[in-house]
């Protein structure tokens, strides 16, 4: 058995017509004005900006706007937010929209009581104190509406590293799945895969509690099962539901108690992506996850064949992988760093990258001469 903390402090309004709602959550929260974070625009087509701005006005809730947060978010971004958060006095926090815009912001709520944000990724400041969070979700993917994690790239040092702090978890996220009938079919494809990887990522990595592993197994089924519906109507409600649910519950805690966690993946991804920004975190997985497997399973081999009999009913985890690419190459991924535009040539720059600050990993732990392996498995 091993120890664990469940932790999970969001307040989640769940369903059809719930960002109205916004307003009043925050000012439950005393909550005077808010720095409004947001990415490209795609919440002033769909409609979710207008029926935020409405909701904060009735409350009467001030507000000021960032914009422009990109996929793949970055330092110069965040450093822009805390300038205008610390300028205009806010005393919240509300992000709109899918991961990116969301981990921007809980860095903007951390960062502004740091003396240097960037310092707290690299683990030599602590994060004390953060503005409280509100999230309104676009896009289910990450988790990040219900964890306290964020991910930023540090586009002088070509950095992508991963932050945590209890601090930054919202006080309230609201997934209204209906919104996110307007995503680009690529990008729900992505959201899928990224559940689907944060999931793996526990799962694989021992520690054998078999009530989270049941769990898993289930809410893998059910991605699946809901990412197909969506590929033949991308307006099933339904689907869109039980996709949101399913990622929100896959890095919540609820898909990693008692399991160890591995991450080598994400690391491996995350370095993909620093050096190649155009590169979705989903798309990147979806390549890299599976190579991983094939460099890896031997490491664990009882949980790899409960996971190819359970999930892909197959003895052969091999086959488990294939099923796993094939489901992949369905919903329109890539699944191979080739078919990311990446050269054969750039694999060792991605394994310095992912490996820089140590081994990744803990099912096996990874040097860069594996990294290198693995990428070569996806190329
Ligand atoms: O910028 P806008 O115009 O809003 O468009 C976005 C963006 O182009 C668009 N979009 C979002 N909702 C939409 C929509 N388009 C139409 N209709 C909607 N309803 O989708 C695009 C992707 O958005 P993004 O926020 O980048 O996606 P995602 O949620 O997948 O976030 C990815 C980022 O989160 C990090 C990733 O590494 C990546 O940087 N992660 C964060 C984690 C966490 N905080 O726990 C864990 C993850 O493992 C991951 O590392
Ligand atoms: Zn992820």
């Amino acid at each position: 058995m091993i120890n664990f903390t469940f932790y999970t402090p969001t307040r989640v309004l769940f369903g059809v017509g719930r960002i109205k709602e916004i307003g009043s959550e925050i000012k439950k929260s005393n909550v005077k004005k808010v720095l409004l974070v947001a990415g490209g625009g795609s919440i002033k087509k769909n409609g979710v900006y207008d029926t935020v701005i409405a909701s904060l006005q009735e409350q009467g809730i001030d507000w000021v706007e960032l914009w422009g947060v990109v996929p793949n978010p970055v330092l110069s971004k965040v450093m822009e937010g805390i300038s205008l958060a610390k300028e205009s006095g806010v005393d919240g926090v509300l992000a709109v929209g899918g991961g990116s815009v969301i981990d921007t912001a809980k860095a903007i709520a951390s960062g502004i009581y740091l003396d240097d944000v960037w310092a707290s990724f690299l683990g030599k400041e602590k994060i004390k104190q953060a503005l409280p969070l509100f999230v309104v979700l676009t896009i289910s993917a990450t988790g990040s509406e219900c964890n306290g994690n964020f991910v930023i790239t540090n586009e002088e040092t070509k950095q992508k590293l991963g932050n945590h702090s209890p601090l930054v978890y919202p006080k309230v996220s609201i997934i209204d799945p209906s919104v996110q009938r307007t995503l680009p079919w690529n990008q729900t494809a992505n959201g899928a895969c990224d559940g689907l990887s944060h999931i793996m990522e526990s799962y694989f990595s021992g520690g054998g509690n078999e009530t989270t592993l049941y769990v898993d197994e289930a809410l893998t089924k059910a991605i699946i099962d809901a990412t197909d519906k969506l590929m033949l109507n991308e307006d099933d409600l339904e689907a869109r539901a039980n996709l949101a649910w399913a990622a929100t519950l896959a890095l919540n805690g609820v898909s990693a108690a008692q399991l160890k966690g591995d991450w080598a993946s994400h690391d491996i991804e995350h370095a993909i992506s620093a050096l190649h920004p155009e590169v979705a975190h989903g798309a990147g997985l979806a390549v890299v996850f599976p190579a991983w497997i094939t460099h890896v399973w031997k490491e664990n081999e009882p949980t790899f064949r409960r996971w190819a009999r359970n999930v892909w009913d197959t003895d052969d985890v091999l086959t488990a992988v294939e099923r796993l690419k094939s489901t992949y190459k369905r919903w329109g991924l890539p699944i191979s760093l080739r078919e990311l535009n990446l050269e054969k040539s750039e694999i060792p720059a991605i394994a310095q990258n992912a490996t820089q600050l140590g081994k990744l990993g803990t099912v096996k732990e990874l040097t860069q001469e594996d990294v290198e392996k693995i990428l070569e498995i996806a190329y």
